[in-house]
């Protein structure tokens, strides 16, 4: 035996050591992981997918997207990665500013082209915005986010377009990979993990709402309809029963398998016309889903507010990469 043998002995003593340690965490962080369902039964299909590059902007309708972390994706098509914030480098929403809704955009390769009735159209490079500058801050929601700003065109574009002085607004471009930090307010009853909260959307990556439940929202509703497209989603659902989705914890759509985080509590962008940006003169259908729609637990009344419930905020379980296409099968645990 030579005079190294106790040494080596002791170091793969220690490498022997660290590995059980290695697969003990390994262990403690699957025991973690919430296990997902395995049986499931059909649902419904999609009847529509939605993309909505620019937080408030027009959607874009697609045939078939890729799922991931921080939400719908088909190349340079991401969800809500853009938006436009004022002089403070706040975000801004159709809320205040309905105008943005009627904004129509596009996106072929990396050329995000917006068409707006009243505006020459703007095209803008974001291939080129992410080469040409360093990040700088912008919140949303009161979180910081690191974002590229989109140059002097898009900010000439905005601010003429919502009819202020040349340089008020300008429009930045999420620049992080990972999801941006949790909102204080939304750990108080819900629970998200850290790639739950998406690039720029309110508050959750992936949004579901059930045709069944607008339409029967529509039944209740006097001389007035919404569809949908009110309450911005991505994917639609058709052929489920009206508030259905109340009850899916899990959603698998495809070989994605969604988690629900929260059910969407609505605002009075749902009282917006999409088309026209219209607002409702009698805030409908918020008045109405106020009437039957309010959340009753009450630690989770705390959260939401007095806000009603319609539809669902979901986050990817699965791995990353997985496509939905339209007519897909809807599927939640039997
Ligand atoms: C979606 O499919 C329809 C019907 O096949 C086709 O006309 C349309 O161009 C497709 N849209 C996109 C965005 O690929
Ligand atoms: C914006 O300005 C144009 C031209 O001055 C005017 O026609 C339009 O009504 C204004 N829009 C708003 C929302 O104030
Ligand atoms: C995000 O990932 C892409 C592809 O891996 C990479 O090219 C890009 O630099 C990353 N962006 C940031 C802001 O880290
Ligand atoms: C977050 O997502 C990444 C990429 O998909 C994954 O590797 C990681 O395990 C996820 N973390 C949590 C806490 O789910």
């Amino acid at each position: 035996m030579s005079d190294k043998a106790p040494y080596v002995t002791a170091a793969a003593a220690t490498i022997g050591a660290l590995g059980a340690a290695y697969y003990a965490y390994n262990l403690y962080q699957e025991s973690r992981k919430p296990k997902l369902p395995n049986e499931w039964k059909q649902v419904g299909t999609i009847k529509d997918i939605y993309v909505y590059p620019v937080k408030s902007c027009g959607p874009v309708l697609l045939n078939k997207t890729e799922c991931t972390t921080l939400g719908p994706r088909d190349g340079w098509l991401r969800d809500r990665v853009l938006m436009v914030v004022d002089e403070k480098n706040n975000f801004i929403t159709a809320r205040a500013y309905p105008e943005l809704l009627l904004v129509q955009p596009s996106v072929k390769s990396s050329i995000l082209t917006l068409k707006h009735s009243d505006m020459e159209t703007l095209t803008v490079n974001l291939a080129e915005v992410i080469e040409i500058q360093n990040p700088k801050p912008a919140t949303v929601w009161g979180v910081t986010v690191p974002v590229y700003d989109c140059g002097g065109d898009a900010s000439e574009w905005f601010s003429r377009l919502l009819n202020r002085s040349a340089d008020n607004f300008r429009l930045v471009y999420y620049a992080s990979n990972k999801s941006r930090e949790l909102r204080k307010s939304s750990k108080k009853f819900y629970k998200f993990t850290k790639n739950d909260t998406g690039a720029l959307p309110d508050e959750v990556p992936f949004h579901l709402i059930n045709e069944a439940s607008v339409n029967e929202l529509n039944s209740r509703l006097k001389d007035y309809q919404v569809t949908p497209r009110n309450f911005r989603p991505n994917f639609v659902v058709n052929g489920a029963k009206p508030y259905d989705e109340d009850n899916w914890k899990y959603i698998k759509i495809g070989e994605n398998i969604f988690e629900t985080i929260k059910p969407c509590t609505r605002c009075i962008m749902t009282t917006i016309d999409p088309e026209t940006g219209i607002r409702n003169a009698k805030t409908e259908p918020l008045e109405t889903l106020k009437s039957y729609r309010q959340i009753a637990e009450p630690e989770e009344r705390k959260a939401a507010g007095n806000s009603p419930r319609m539809g669902l905020q979901m986050s990817l379980r699965s791995e990353p990469g997985g496509v939905i296409s339209l007519n897909d099968p809807v599927y939640v645990p039997q």
